[in-house]
């Protein structure tokens, strides 16, 4: 019992000499135990910093750089992804009904960057007709990849397609981080086409070239 004693009183000395009495002050930084990271040798945003000539941290951006919240050109119209319009949101600005028609002027060139697009984001699950036949499917491990020729799916309005695209739906991710937003309505806009290519009749064919169709 009196080595116990002398021990603790020799601990109870030591912590008080490293630790110091509680609430007293110091203008040593506190012990950290566990940092977690909570100092780094890093420069904050729009401070102060003799290292760069400007004297400030931050820097501007290279020039032919791109911003990340770089205007998407929608027509003669720049949009921004912070806007609360239908191209970011895809949705009735103010309300949270999605649009029926992709808000992006459709042109051949959107059709082509949209077959890219889908050729290397989708084809792999969804197969390049869209039918759902990719990969996960034919080796088994995926087998509710949806058909986009689906009635249902065809249905959808554009916007719904673009927050499917967007955020994902069950099993599939979204690409939100991976494509950029006019990405995302050009593929949208080339899935259309696959859904028409499946969606035509006889009607569509000139009336000279029916007879030939027939047969
Ligand atoms: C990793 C596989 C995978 C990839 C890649 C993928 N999808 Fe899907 N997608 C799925 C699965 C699985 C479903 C079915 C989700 C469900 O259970 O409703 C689906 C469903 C859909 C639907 C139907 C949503 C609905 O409302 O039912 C659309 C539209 C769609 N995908 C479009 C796309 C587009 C466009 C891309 C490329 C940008 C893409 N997908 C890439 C797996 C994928």
């Amino acid at each position: 019992m009196r080595y116990f004693l002398a021990i603790f009183a020799l601990c109870v000395l030591a912590i008080v000499g490293v630790l110091g009495f509680r609430g007293s002050h110091s203008r040593q930084p506190s012990l950290y135990i566990f940092p977690d990271m909570e100092r780094q040798p890093k420069l904050r945003p729009q401070t102060a910093n003799a290292f760069f000539d400007t004297g400030m941290s931050s820097r501007l951006p290279v020039a032919g750089t791109i911003a990340r919240s770089q205007p998407v050109q929608v027509g003669p119209k720049l949009v921004y992804p912070w806007e609360d319009s239908p191209v970011v949101t895809g949705r009735v600005p103010g309300t949270t009904n999605f649009v029926e028609w992709n808000p992006m002027p459709v042109t051949a060139e959107l059709l082509q960057r949209g077959q890219q697009v889908f050729d290397i984001n989708c084809a792999a699950c969804h197969s390049k007709l869209g039918d759902g036949n990719g990969t996960p499917k034919r080796i088994g491990a995926m087998a509710v990849v949806a058909n986009l020729h689906d009635k249902r799916i065809v249905g959808l309005t554009d916007g719904e397609l673009f927050n499917t695209v967007s955020y994902g739906r069950n099993l599939m991710q979204g690409y939100a981080g991976n494509l950029p937003i006019r990405d995302r309505w050009a593929a949208i806009a080339y899935l259309r086409a696959l859904q028409l290519s499946r969606l035509g009749s006889l009607d569509d064919v000139p009336e000279a070239a029916r007879s030939a169709l027939k047969k």
